[in-house]
């Protein structure tokens, strides 16, 4: 056989070796789907996570939870779903167990995968009776039958097997670990930031494939590929910029910068939707956490 035929042989080869490792199911670790929701709890989440802000369209009164704003970005304009319980128009057909892999793995019923702008990079890290609380929590939400506008995503990040092969490069599937020798508040500070609060998601650089690089944790994002420029909020930046723990919970809770200014953009949404509903003490968590206390 002439040389060529091999080089082919072994270029196919290759490439369905690659093929079937990008396109590889996402399985993160098994979860509990057995365990019985709290309503109270699963409430508290929705805030924590950050759901209202993204997923309702404040501005224009929108009903809560079903569907937001286009989140623009350079990868396209996202547009957070409708996520009441309405069968047609939300998710009021999933079971648990889709939610479950909605939030864990970033993919949802029929084999779809989602995108980043879910933060499911971060959901992940959850605890499977979070996840249950939460689903008790979406399923009592009003159910809304108006479906969501469509994503404007271009060519060829509209291909939705594309990201298959984007979560088997760049996301891994994982629960929360604690540091040990670090106090509880640290640790719950560390789960926040990187788990449900998905301070990560903004704060932390991601390269022009739009994955996270946790090589440098919360240094801020100056290309802005996800939601425009993003400061660093790890300890040095954050004592640079003049805060220490009272005026960063403050700031969590509404107040002023150390330049006696609001935070704008989507930062305002995660203060006013979520983190000013936050306890005392989860913002306290998060300072502890970001200036390593
Ligand atoms: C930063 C914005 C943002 C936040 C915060 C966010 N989501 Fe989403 N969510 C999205 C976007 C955008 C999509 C669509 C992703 C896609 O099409 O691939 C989505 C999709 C979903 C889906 C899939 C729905 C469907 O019909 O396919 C579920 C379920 C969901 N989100 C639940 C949640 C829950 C629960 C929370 C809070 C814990 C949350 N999301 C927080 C932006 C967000
Ligand atoms: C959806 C993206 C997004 C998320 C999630 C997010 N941030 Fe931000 N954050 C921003 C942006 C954008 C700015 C810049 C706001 C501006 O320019 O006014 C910002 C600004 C800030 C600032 C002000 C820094 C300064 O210049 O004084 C702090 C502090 C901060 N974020 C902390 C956090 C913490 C803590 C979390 C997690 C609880 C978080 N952010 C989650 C996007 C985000």
């Amino acid at each position: 056989m002439r040389w060529w035929v091999w080089l082919i042989a072994v270029v196919v080869v290759i490439g369905a070796g690659a093929g079937i490792y990008l396109l590889k199911p996402i399985n993160g670790p098994a979860r509990d789907l057995t365990l019985a929701g709290d309503l109270t709890r699963g409430n508290y989440l929705v805030r924590l996570g950050g759901c209202v802000a993204c997923h309702t369209d404040i501005k224009n009164g929108g009903a809560f939870l079903a569907g937001g704003v286009p989140l623009g970005t350079a990868f396209g304009s996202f547009v957070p779903p409708n996520i009441t319980p309405d069968p047609d128009a939300g998710i009021g057909n999933w079971t648990l167990a889709e939610f479950s892999d909605a939030m864990s793995n970033g993919t949802g019923p029929g084999g779809k995968h989602f995108y980043p702008a879910f933060p499911y990079e971060s959901y992940t890290l959850m605890s499977d009776q979070e996840i249950a609380d939460l689903w008790v929590a979406l399923q009592a939400v009003e159910p809304v039958a108006t479906k969501a506008a469509e994503s404007q995503i271009p060519f060829p990040f509209n291909i939705r097997l594309g990201m298959a092969a984007w979560q088997n490069l760049f996301f891994k599937p994982a629960r929360f670990a604690p540091t040990e020798g670090k106090s509880e508040a640290w640790n719950r500070g560390k789960y926040l930031v990187n788990g449900p609060a998905h301070c990560v998601a903004c704060h932390t650089p991601r390269n022009l494939l739009g994955a996270r690089d946790d090589s440098q944790p919360l240094k801020g994002n100056a290309r802005g590929s996800l939601v425009g420029q993003v400061p660093g909020i790890d300890k040095d930046n954050l004592i640079a910029l003049g805060y220490d723990h009272d005026i960063l919970t403050d700031v969590l809770n509404g107040g002023v910068t150390p330049e006696f200014d609001v935070p704008g953009g989507s930062m305002a949404e995660v203060i006013f939707e979520s983190s000013v509903h936050w306890t005392q003490e989860d913002r306290d968590a998060v300072a502890t956490y970001l200036l390593d206390e």
